[in-house]
């Protein structure tokens, strides 16, 4: 095999097909259309349509409620505030996911301490949780990140001594499942993304989920500019803003809704069978199973390369070949969320952090290696291929190893 070989340098891809995503048939285009026609396109009140799906939602993962809202993003935001944090409250995160985990900590003039991640979960690490501390720390924002659970019950643990709120990021583990109960049930409050790749979408939107009722109420007053169930029009107790969710993403996701179950359980199955071909590939190890999480969603399938078994190329090139390869694949963040230009120079505009607080300082050499040397991606619509496909990903692998070190 020489590198001419591969399709990168134009050879034959290993991969030859298209994983489409979103998936939807008539039922979804007849959904909107109906929604369409009815008129009724706006989302003034949060109920009908939309109380129906947040009660189906709720009772998919096992809370008393959901709220919807605008995205994932809104829906931390509106859970932390929901939790009663106050400024200057430190909040713990892990660096390895996604901006907004971190963004809406500041937004809420709070302090966004990061903890490192495990090395075999890349989920927060609870030993690096309690490391970093203080008798300021509120909350933590465990992330379930590629749809595999975190260490629930010690960070449970953790929270309960310290008298903290958990806040799971579960924007990545739709139906997802930690020792057999669903994600987003486990903590203060769950917060989904319904973004265009998340693996439940109506384009944009989010939701929280909760048992607590007065936490409920009052995502649900900061979703709506403030207003009260019961109240009038133009009455506001809180400073919340228009957060609302329409109509037309909510007949979307209620079709979703249907096809979300088998779709896990199809992408869960997938993965199990990736790392057993995978774990035959020297130098290529999958994120390990076993750590309670029952049912994995596999936003993300992600594997850990070591470029010592493939001539020394480094991350980025031999994901530039994979994907060349035709396979759904990228090699994830580029760089820890701390070292982004907004924590480095601490430009967080009309939020105040105290003067302290130094991110050049922070150093988390679990996420530094998965991000510069180890990380590599295969997105969630390829994780719905057939066991064909899980076997052409691997071959893609060997392929490129071969052809590296001809
Ligand atoms: C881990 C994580 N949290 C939160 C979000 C925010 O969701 P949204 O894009 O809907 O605002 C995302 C989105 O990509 C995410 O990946």
């Amino acid at each position: 095999m020489k590198r001419e070989e591969l399709a990168f340098y134009g050879g034959l891809k290993t991969v030859d097909k298209e994983f489409p995503w979103p998936v939807f048939d008539q039922a979804e285009v007849d959904a909107v259309a109906r929604a369409v026609q009815s008129g009724a396109w706006a989302n003034p009140n949060c109920d009908g349509m939309v109380a129906e799906f947040e009660q189906e939602f709720a009772g998919y993962c096992g809370t008393k409620h959901a709220i919807t809202c605008a995205n994932g993003s809104v829906a931390l935001r509106l859970a932390l505030l929901a939790c009663g944090v106050k400024p200057g409250d430190e909040v713990i995160i892990p660096p390895y996911t996604f901006i907004a985990t971190a963004s809406v900590v500041a937004e809420a003039n709070c302090v966004p301490v990061f903890a490192d991640i495990d090395p075999d979960t890349y989920n927060i690490d609870p030993v690096a949780v309690e490391k970093v501390l203080t008798p300021r720390t509120k909350a933590i924002i465990p992330v379930h990140f590629a749809g595999q659970a975190c260490n629930m019950d010690a960070l449970m643990q953790i929270a309960a001594r310290h008298n903290l709120k958990v806040i799971e990021d579960a924007a990545h583990a739709h139906g997802g499942e930690y020792k057999g109960i669903k994600l987003g049930s486990i903590g203060d409050a769950g917060c989904f993304s319904f973004q265009s790749s998340k693996n439940l979408t109506s384009g944009e939107g989010g939701i929280v989920t909760t048992n607590d009722e007065k936490l409920a109420a009052m995502v649900d007053s900061l979703r709506n500019v403030g207003r009260v169930k019961g109240g009038q029009w133009y009455e506001h107790h809180y400073l919340g803003c228009n957060y609302r969710i329409t109509q037309l993403q909510i007949v979307l996701l209620s079709q979703q809704l249907k096809r979300l179950e088998e779709q896990t359980r199809r992408r869960n199955e997938n993965g199990l069978y990736l790392n057993s071909l995978l774990e035959k590939i020297p130098g290529i190890t999958p994120l390990t199973r076993g750590h309670g999480e029952t049912l994995h969603t596999y936003h993300i399938y992600i594997f850990r390369y070591d470029k010592s078994f493939f001539n020394r190329l480094p991350k980025r090139e031999f994901a530039a070949l994979l994907a060349a390869e035709g396979v759904p694949s990228f090699m994830g963040y580029p760089e820890p969320l701390y070292k982004q230009p907004v924590f480095q120079k601490k430009n967080f505009m009309c939020y105040a952090i105290p003067e302290h607080v130094d991110y050049t300082k922070v150093h988390c050499p679990v996420t530094e290696k998965a991000c510069y040397e180890e990380a590599v991606w295969i997105l969630q619509h390829a994780m719905l291929g057939t066991k064909e496909d899980m076997e052409k990903f691997a071959g893609a692998i060997a392929k490129i190893q071969k052809a590296v070190n001809f």
